[in-house]
Order: structure tokens, then C-alpha cells, then sequence
């Protein structure tokens, strides 16, 4: 079959286009024919390769995969070839240790096939496209744990997404909308900024020309007047730590599932005590947050943006695009 695969850890460069073997299901998976795969930052962080994650070779990227069924492995009885699914990626075994991601531990879907535990699937509605549909496990269902379960938001309050632009960027967006936030969106350039405009978001700073920190201030006052908003969401972490949290109001929240721009990261301790914050973290997301996101999209108004939609031989290019930041939501791509 057809993959974009790398054979050693790297840059762009160590990446390839070409045959690999199929995979055969084993006993209790399935073989999907991939329809649609939603790229993430992830394929970047797992194709540069990150400590303590064993990736096998030649790696495969691709967590967030919609297709059929193709090939059912030994004892699988529930599902029928033909069937349209969209495997949860993960498989977390929390009491004997054991943690598998699609796209990472295991050779993902940025191929024409890939297999997965039948205890991984669930069903696309027939009225969601494959391309939304793989645009939602990791980026949405990342999103709405953080937002719901972790980071509990509720209507009224302000929320300000830095990395808004992104997959999980926009998700964050369009979810702290829907549960009826006032939401700040924070991106790279005037360009991103007029389309978070457009996805809803009620006021939006170029980070690239304006501090946060003092946009945020200049808007609301300072900490002990009253300042600051109830929500800030950072995965990029690195430069935007410090500013971040210096945007929090007095018993607000700093949700966090990533660190993009840099692990290491200044905290503004004074800010923190007298602030009385918290800063959650999040990670991954449950069947559940990946259920209710494809109902969102199947009840017909809620619509993930998509930059772009490009066959699987053009999979290179689509992930430079990511890696340079040229993209608005998500890049789709089909085998
Ligand atoms: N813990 C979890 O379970 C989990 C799950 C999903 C994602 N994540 C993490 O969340 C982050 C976002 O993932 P994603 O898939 O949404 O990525 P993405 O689609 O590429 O979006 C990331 C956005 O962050 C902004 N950004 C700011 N600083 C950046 C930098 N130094 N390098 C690249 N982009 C930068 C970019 O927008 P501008 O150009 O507008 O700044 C970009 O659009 C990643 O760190 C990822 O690992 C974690």
C-alpha cells in the first residue's frame, strides 16, 4: 500500500512517499480502508521523535482516521466489513500500564490502510463527511475535555485562546462559543485573526504585533482591580507562559494540554498566589468527548473548519504546511 512514512527520526526530510506492507488485522482488530486522515501536531512531535515514546519503523503518522471496515481479524463480531468508523486512537490500559496511540506507538493512517482493536471503533453517522469526521478525535476531543471535564466553563465567562488557529485551537473556539463564553482569540497574524472573527470568536489579538498581557490588561484593568479573564487555554506554553498567566483574573483558571513552543517555562509565582489561580492540565480525551463532538457536527451546526483536503502523495507537503504555521483548522488528508 501507499504511506507517508520515515524510516529514521528527523526533520521533513526524512519523510517518504511509497509502498509498505499492508497490515493484517490480528485476532479482535480490523483493517480500515482510510477514507480521510486529520493531521496534528502530533504527527510532527512523533516523526521528530520524543523521549520515552517508542515509535516502530518505518513510522506511519495519522491518529485521526474515517473509513470502512475492510478486513475483520479472528473472533470480531460486532462490526461487518463496510461498516464507516472512526476509531477512538488511543488504547489505555490504566491498571496494567500499558498506552497505545494510533499515529504514534502504533503505525497510524497517513496510509491507504491501517488496523485498529475492534473495541477502538465507532460509527460515523451517515450524514457526517468522512473529512469532518477525521477532523475531530484528537483536536475536538481534546478540546472538549479540557474545556468541559477539566476545565469546567460555563456561559458568561471569558475565555482567551492563545494558538487559536489550530486544530485544537479552533476547537476550543467554536466549543467555548456553543457553551456561551465571551471568547478572545489569540493567533499569529491579521489574517488568522479575521477568520477566528468569522468562526465567532468575539475579539481576536495578533500576538505577533501585541503583548497579550497588556492587550488583556488595557481591556479589563489590572489584577487588583478586577482584571483579567476567567479562562486562559495554553498548549503552546515556551514565550507564552509567563504573558498567560499574567492574563488570569483573581480565582480564575490556566488550562493547559500542550507546550508547542518549549517545555520550560518561567512561571509568574507572585502573580500566582495573589491571583489565587489554578492551572489544570489536560490530556487525550474519552469516547465519550469523541461521541459527543461527531453529534455536534452530525446535528448539523457545528462545522470544524478545514484549511485544506489533499490526496495522500501531496501528505508531505500537507505536513509542512502545519509545521509553518500556514493553516487555519485542519488539513485533511485522502489516500
Ligand atoms: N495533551 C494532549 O492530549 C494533546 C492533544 C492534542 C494536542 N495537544 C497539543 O496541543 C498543541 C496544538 O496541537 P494542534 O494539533 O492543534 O496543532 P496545530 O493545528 O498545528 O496548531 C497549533 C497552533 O499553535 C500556534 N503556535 C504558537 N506557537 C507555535 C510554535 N512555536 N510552533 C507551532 N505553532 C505554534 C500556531 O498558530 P499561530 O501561527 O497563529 O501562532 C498553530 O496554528 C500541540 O502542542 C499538541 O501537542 C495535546
Amino acid at each position: 500500500m501507499k504511506a507517508v512514512y520515515f524510516d529514521t527520526h528527523g526533520d521533513l526530510s526524512v519523510l517518504r512517499y511509497g509502498d509498505v506492507p499492508t497490515p493484517e488485522p490480528a485476532a479482535g482488530w480490523v483493517r480500515i480502508k482510510v477514507a480521510a486522515c486529520g493531521l496534528n501536531y502530533l504527527d510532527i512531535f512523533s516523526r521528530r521523535g520524543m523521549p520515552g515514546i517508542k515509535v516502530e519503523l518505518p513510522g506511519i503518522t495519522g491518529g485521526d482516521c474515517a473509513g470502512v471496515i475492510d478486513k475483520l481479524g479472528q473472533g470480531v463480531e460486532d462490526w461487518q466489513v463496510g461498516d464507516r468508523v472512526l476509531p477512538i486512537p488511543h488504547h489505555v490500559d490504566w491498571t496494567g500500564g500499558r498506552f497505545e496511540l494510533l499515529g504514534e506507538t502504533r503505525r497510524g493512517a497517513l496510509a491507504q490502510y491501517c488496523t485498529v482493536r475492534a473495541s477502538q471503533l465507532m460509527r460515523i453517522p451517515d450524514n457526517v463527511s468522512d473529512e469532518k469526521a477525521a477532523a475531530l478525535p484528537c483536536a475536538y476531543g481534546t478540546a472538549h475535555r479540557m474545556l468541559h471535564t477539566r476545565g469546567q466553563i460555563r456561559a458568561g465567562e471569558s475565555v482567551l485562546v492563545l494558538g487559536a488557529s489550530g486544530g485544537v485551537g479552533t476547537a476550543c473556539v467554536l466549543l467555548a462559543k456553543r457553551a456561551g463564553c465571551t471568547v478572545i482569540a489569540a493567533a499569529g497574524s491579521d489574517e488568522k485573526c479575521a477568520k477566528l472573527t468569522a468562526l465567532g470568536a468575539d475579539a481576536t489579538i495578533n500576538y505577533a504585533t501585541t503583548a497579550i498581557d497588556s492587550y488583556i490588561r488595557d481591556k479589563t484593568g489590572s489584577l487588583l482591580r478586577g482584571g483579567g479573564v476567567d479562562v486562559v487555554i495554553n498548549f503552546t506554553a515556551g514565550d507564552t507562559w509567563t504573558p498567560s498567566i499574567r492574563c488570569v483574573k483573581r480565582f480564575g483558571r490556566l488550562l493547559c494540554c500542550g507546550g508547542t513552543g518549549g517545555y520550560a517555562a518561567p512561571t509568574d509565582i507572585p502573580y500566582l498566589f495573589t491571583s489565587e489561580m489554578s492551572i489544570i492540565g489536560s490530556t487525550g480525551w474519552t469516547r465519550e468527548d469523541q461521541q459527543a463532538c461527531l453529534d455536534l457536527v452530525a446535528g448539523g451546526d457545528f462545522d470544524p473548519p478545514i484549511d485544506r483536503i489533499v490526496p495522500l502523495s501531496d501528505g508531505i507537503a500537507a505536513v509542512r504546511a502545519l509545521e509553518e504555521r500556514q493553516v487555519f483548522g485542519k488539513v485533511i488528508v485522502k489516500p
